[in-house]
C-alpha cells in the first residue's frame, strides 16, 4: 500500500487539480483513478471546500536547522520552495502544504515527479526541482518538512 498522503486544510485549488487530474486519467494510481471516476465537477469541488476547512498540519517543531536547499540553488535554477509553498510550507492558495506531511508519502512524490509519474504539474516545476536535488538533499527536505 502506497503512503496516502494528509489531506485536511490542503489548498482548494490543489485539491480540485489533483483530484480532477485523478479522474480524468492524467495522474495514475492504485486507489484514486478508481475513487473519483464517477465524481462530478460539483461534487470534488465541494470536497474541496470541506477539506480545506479543515486544521492543517505544520512544521514539526521550530527552531529546527534549515538545510541550505530550502532557499533554492540559482546555480541550478531551483527556486527556494518557500517562494511558492508559503511560509514555512504553509501553503498558499494555488500550491499544496507540504510543512507536517507523511514522511513516506513526501519523500516518495520527488521520485514520481523526476520519474515522470506524476506528470502534469504546474509548468513542470516540480519535475524540474526533482530531477535536480542531489538524495542527500531531498533527505534534508524530508527530515525538515515531515512528520512521521
Ligand atoms: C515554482 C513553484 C514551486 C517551487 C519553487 C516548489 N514547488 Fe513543490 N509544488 C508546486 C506545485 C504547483 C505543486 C503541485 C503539483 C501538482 O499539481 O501535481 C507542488 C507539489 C509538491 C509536493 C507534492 C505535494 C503533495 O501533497 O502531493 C512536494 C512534496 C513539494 N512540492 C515539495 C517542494 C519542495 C521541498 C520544494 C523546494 C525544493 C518545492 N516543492 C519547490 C510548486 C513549487
Amino acid at each position: 500500500m502506497m503512503p496516502a498522503p494528509k489531506i485536511a486544510g490542503q489548498s482548494k485549488y490543489y485539491l480540485i487539480k489533483i483530484l480532477a487530474d485523478f479522474r480524468d486519467g492524467k495522474l495514475k494510481g492504485t486507489v484514486m483513478p478508481s475513487m473519483t471516476k464517477s465524481l462530478k465537477d460539483d461534487e470534488i469541488a465541494h470536497l474541496a471546500e470541506w477539506l480545506s476547512g479543515l486544521p492543517k498540519p505544520g512544521l514539526k517543531k521550530s527552531g529546527q536547522n534549515r538545510p541550505a536547499i530550502l532557499n533554492g540553488d540559482k546555480t541550478r535554477l531551483i527556486q527556494a520552495c518557500e517562494s511558492c509553498h508559503g511560509l514555512n510550507g504553509k501553503g498558499t492558495a494555488s500550491a499544496p502544504f507540504i510543512a507536517g506531511q507523511n514522511r513516506d508519502y513526501f519523500d516518495n512524490q520527488f521520485k514520481a515527479f523526476a520519474d515522470g509519474s506524476r506528470p502534469n504539474d504546474l509548468h513542470g516545476g516540480m519535475s524540474r526541482i526533482a530531477k535536480s536535488l542531489t538524495p542527500t538533499e531531498i533527505q534534508q527536505l524530508t527530515d525538515y518538512f515531515t512528520s512521521p
